[in-house]
C-alpha cells in the first residue's frame, strides 16, 4: 500500500555531507490542513530514511532555539517570518522553492510553497531527493506545475465494482454507498498528492444519476474530507439526463431554462456539502449515454450549461470528447470511428465558455496500443483542451501483462502537430494552454484503483500511476527519468535493482506491442467484451468502428484523404503530408493510415506479412525473457513484491505464446503466404 512513498532507508552521509548539518526539527509556519500534512510527511519521510525523528514545531520562537531546521510554509508565511527570506520573483500557482541557507548559526532547509499546495509539493519533492540520495547541500529549486488540470479519473461504481479496473473493488463506494473506512480513500490522495495530482473524480464516466441526489451528495462529501488534506480536489461525472433521471423534469434539454435552473440549483448544493468541489466530467452522446445531440444541441451548448452553474464557484466542465456513432455502416469504406472527435468538435471552436475543457483521449480511437495522436489537438485554437490518458491498461494487458506506458504517452505529448505559422506546436504544450494562450487546460489519467494492497494489481503498474502525474507535472521529463525515479522510491537505490527493474519498464510497451498490435492496425484483441487476448476477427463487421480491415490480400485502414476515409486530412498540413504518402508514413503507423498488400515492403524492405510473423516471435520471446531477469532480484526487493511480479511475469510469457500463435496462425491462414523462416503453421 505504501508504493511508491515506502521511505527506505539511504545513505545519509550523501544526503548530507561532511559540513551539512541534517535538520532535528521542522518548523511549520501555517496551521491549513495541507501544511499540516507535509510536515507529517516529512516527519515520516526522515523517520523512514534517515533514522531522525523531527520534533515538530510551529512556535517560531521554540523552534529558533533549534539551529538545524526546516522551515515549511507559504512564501507569505516565510516573507512574515524572516523578512530578509522574502522572494523578488513570485512563485507560480502551486509551485515552490527549495532551499538551503546558512544565516548565522542557523542551518536551514526551507519548503515554500507558492501557496499551501505548493508547500505540499515542495516537501514531497524534497523527500524525494533524498529518497534518491541527493546532496541538499547548496539546494535551490524552483518548480511550478505545467498545467492547472492534473486529475485522475476513476470509473468506479456505487454498487462497488468498477469499469475496466483490474485490482479488487472500489475505495470509495460499496453496495451503493460511500463506505464507511475512509482510511483507502486518504492514502490514494496522499500518493497522488506526492506526484503533483490535485483532482480526482470518483465515479464512472458512465455516470449513475443518483449519485446526484441529496443523501448521496452528504456521503460523497465524505470522500472530499478524506483528499482534503492533501489538496485533492474532487470531481464527479455526471449524467446529462439527471434533471429528468432524478428531478422529474420532462425534458433535459440544455437550453431549457428549467433545465438550466436545475442545474445551477444542483450545483450550488454540491458546493455546500463540499465547498472546494472540483467540478464535473461529461460523457454525453457516446456508447448509449445520454447527450445534449437528441435535442439537436451541441456539446458546447450543453458544456456552457454546467459551465455557468459552476463559475460563481470556481468550477470547471471537463467535455470529452470521446464521441462518436458506435453504430456505424461496415460496408461503407467511408465510415471511420477515428474521424468523429475532430468532426464533432473542431467547429464548435470558439463556443465554449473559458471554464470548459474538452478532454481528448490520446488517440482518436481508444486507447489502443499503438495510434497516432488525436487531429483534435490541433482543432481547437479558441478552447481549453486536457489529455487523456489511460492508466488502467484495457487494452495493454489489464496489469497482467507489463506495460510501462509512460513511453507511449510521451510518443502522443511530443508529436509536433505543425500547426501552421508556428515554429512548434507540440501537444504538451498544447494542452497546457501555451501554444493557443489558453488560461487552462492539463491532464487527465483514467487510474481505477481498487483496494488491492498493490492498488492496481501488477505491483509494477503503479510506475504509471506515478509516471502519469510526473508528465502532468513536467511534461518534458524523459520516460527513463521517470522509470529510474519511481524505481528507487520504490525498491531503493541498488544498482542492480535500478537496471534490472528499469530495463524492464522501458523495454515493456515495445514487447506488447510485438505480439499483440503491429504497425498501428491497433490491439488485435476481443474488441467487444472485455479487451483482453486475442481476438482478430473480433474487430470486423461491426459497428464499433476499430476496422483492421484485413481480407486475403491486404490488411488496413485506408484514411487517406486521396482514396481512403480522408481522415488524414484533420490534421495540419505539414503533419497529414507525412501521414498520407506511403513512402513519408512512418512503418508503426502505417496499417492506421493505410491498406497494404501483405506483400506491401516497409522501410527496411520486409514485408508486411514477415514482419507480422517476427515480431510476433521476437515479442514473445522477449516476454519469456523478463522472467530471468527479474529472478535476478530475489532476495533484493521484498518477498512478496517479488513473488506477485515473478507469478505476472511468468503468467505473460505464456500468454504471450498464446497470442503469438493466435496472430501468425490467423494471418498465416487469410494471407496464404509462408513464414519465411518456416516457422507458422508447423506445430
Ligand atoms: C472505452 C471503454 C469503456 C469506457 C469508454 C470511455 O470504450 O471500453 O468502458 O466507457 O472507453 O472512455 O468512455
Amino acid at each position: 500500500q505504501a508504493a511508491w512513498l515506502a521511505y527506505n532507508a539511504v545513505d545519509a552521509q550523501r544526503v548530507f555531507p561532511a559540513g551539512t548539518a541534517m535538520p532535528n526539527t521542522v518548523l511549520r509556519l501555517g496551521d491549513s490542513a495541507v501544511e499540516i500534512s507535509a510536515a507529517d510527511e516529512l516527519h515520516r519521510g526522515f523517520e523512514g530514511m534517515l533514522h531522525r525523528i523531527l520534533r515538530l514545531d510551529t512556535d517560531a520562537v521554540q523552534a529558533s532555539k533549534d539551529h538545524d531546521l526546516i522551515v515549511i510554509g507559504t512564501a507569505k508565511e516565510i516573507a512574515a517570518w524572516r523578512p530578509s527570506l522574502r522572494e523578488k520573483k513570485p512563485l507560480q500557482p502551486e509551485g515552490f522553492r527549495l532551499r538551503s541557507v546558512v544565516a548565522g548559526k542557523d542551518s536551514l532547509l526551507i519548503v515554500e510553497g507558492a501557496d499551501e499546495r505548493g508547500a505540499l509539493y515542495g516537501a514531497f519533492t524534497l523527500l524525494r531527493m533524498i529518497a534518491e540520495e541527493r546532496p541538499l547541500t547548496q539546494l535551490d529549486d524552483v518548480e511550478a506545475p505545467s498545467a492547472a488540470v492534473r486529475w485522475t479519473n476513476e470509473w468506479d461504481n456505487p454498487d462497488g465494482s468498477i469499469e475496466r479496473g483490474y485490482a479488487g473493488r472500489s475505495i470509495f463506494f460499496d453496495k451503493g454507498d460511500v463506505r464507511q473506512d475512509m482510511s483507502r480513500a486518504r492514502e490514494y490522495a496522499r500518493l497522488l498528492a506526492s506526484v503533483g495530482i490535485n483532482g480526482c473524480t470518483i465515479n464512472n464516466v458512465n455516470a449513475d444519476p443518483s449519485l446526484l441526489r441529496p443523501e448521496k451528495l452528504a456521503e460523497i462529501a465524505r470522500i472530499a474530507a478524506a483528499f482534503r488534506p492533501y489538496g485533492v480536489k474532487l470531481s464527479l461525472s455526471i449524467a446529462m439526463n439527471s434533471p429528468q433521471a432524478i428531478g422529474r423534469l420532462s425534458t433535459f434539454d440544455p437550453l431549457a431554462p428549467e433545465v438550466a435552473a436545475w442545474w445551477r440549483a444542483k450545483v450550488d448544493e454540491i458546493y455546500k456539502a463540499i465547498p472546494d468541489f472540483g467540478g464535473v466530467i461529461i460523457k454525453a452522446d457516446s456508447e448509449g449515454q445520454p447527450g445534449p445531440l437528441q435535442y439537436g444541441r451541441t456539446p458546447a451548448e450543453a458544456a456552457n450549461v454546467l459551465a455557468r452553474a459552476l463559475k460563481p464557484h470556481g468550477g470547471v466542465v471537463l467535455y470529452r470528447g470521446f464521441v462518436y456513432n458506435h453504430h456505424l455502416d461496415w460496408h461503407d469504406p467511408k465510415a471511420d470511428r477515428a474521424r468523429a472527435g475532430y468532426d464533432n468538435f473542431h467547429t464548435l471552436d470558439g463556443q465554449f465558455d473559458d471554464n470548459v475543457i474538452v478532454q481528448i483521449k490520446n488517440g482518436p480511437i481508444d486507447f489502443q496500443v499503438r495510434e497516432p495522436v488525436s487531429p483534435l489537438f490541433a482543432g481547437l485554437h479558441k478552447t481549453n483542451e486536457a489529455i487523456e490518458l489511460q492508466i488502467t491498461q484495457e487494452y495493454t494487458g489489464q496489469q497482467r501483462h507489463l506495460v510501462f506506458l509512460v513511453p507511449m504517452w510521451k510518443t502522443a505529448l511530443d508529436t509536433d502537430m505543425h500547426v501552421s505559422g508556428m515554429r512548434y506546436s507540440m501537444v504538451r504544450d498544447i494542452v497546457t494552454g501555451r501554444t493557443f494562450r489558453r488560461p487552462m487546460g492539463g491532464f487527465v489519467g483514467v487510474a481505477n484503483v481498487g483496494l488491492d494492497d498493490y492498488w492496481l494489481g501488477h505491483p509494477l503498474a503503479m510506475a504509471n500511476l506515478y509516471g502519469f502525474g510526473r508528465l502532468a507535472w513536467d511534461p518534458v521529463l524523459s520516460s527513463a527519468t521517470i522509470s529510474d525515479e519511481w524505481t528507487r522510491l520504490t525498491f531503493g537505490n541498488d544498482a542492480d535493482v535500478r537496471s534490472v527493474v528499469d530495463t524492464l519498464l522501458l523495454n515493456s510497451w515495445h514487447i506488447y506491442e510485438e505480439y499483440t498490435g503491429p504497425l498501428g492496425v491497433g490491439t488485435l484483441t476481443d474488441i467487444i467484451g472485455v479487451h483482453y487476448g486475442p481476438g482478430i476477427e473480433s474487430a470486423e463487421r461491426n459497428g464499433w468502428g476499430q476496422w483492421i480491415r484485413a481480407d486475403h490480400n491486404g490488411i488496413g485502414m485506408d484514411r487517406t484523404v486521396a482514396t481512403g476515409t480522408g481522415y488524414i486530412g484533420q490534421y495540419p498540413a505539414g503533419l497529414a503530408a507525412e501521414y498520407e504518402t506511403l513512402k513519408a508514413c512512418p512503418d508503426e503507423l502505417l496499417l492506421f493510415m493505410h491498406h497494404v498488400p501483405y506483400t506491401y515492403r516497409l522501410h527496411d524492405h520486409k514485408t508486411v506479412i514477415q514482419y507480422i510473423y517476427d515480431t510476433h516471435y521476437a515479442g514473445a520471446t522477449a516476454a519469456a525473457v523478463q522472467v530471468p531477469a527479474w529472478e535476478t532480484l530475489e532476495g533484493k526487493v521484498p518477498d512478496r513484491t517479488y513473488f506477485e511480479v515473478l507469478r505476472r511475469l511468468n503468467y505473460q510469457a505464456g500468454h504471450s505464446l498464446v497470442w503469438r500463435d493466435a496472430v501468425v496462425n490467423w494471418f498465416h491462414r487469410m494471407s496464404g503466404i509462408a513464414d519465411d523462416k518456416g516457422r507458422v503453421g508447423n506445430y
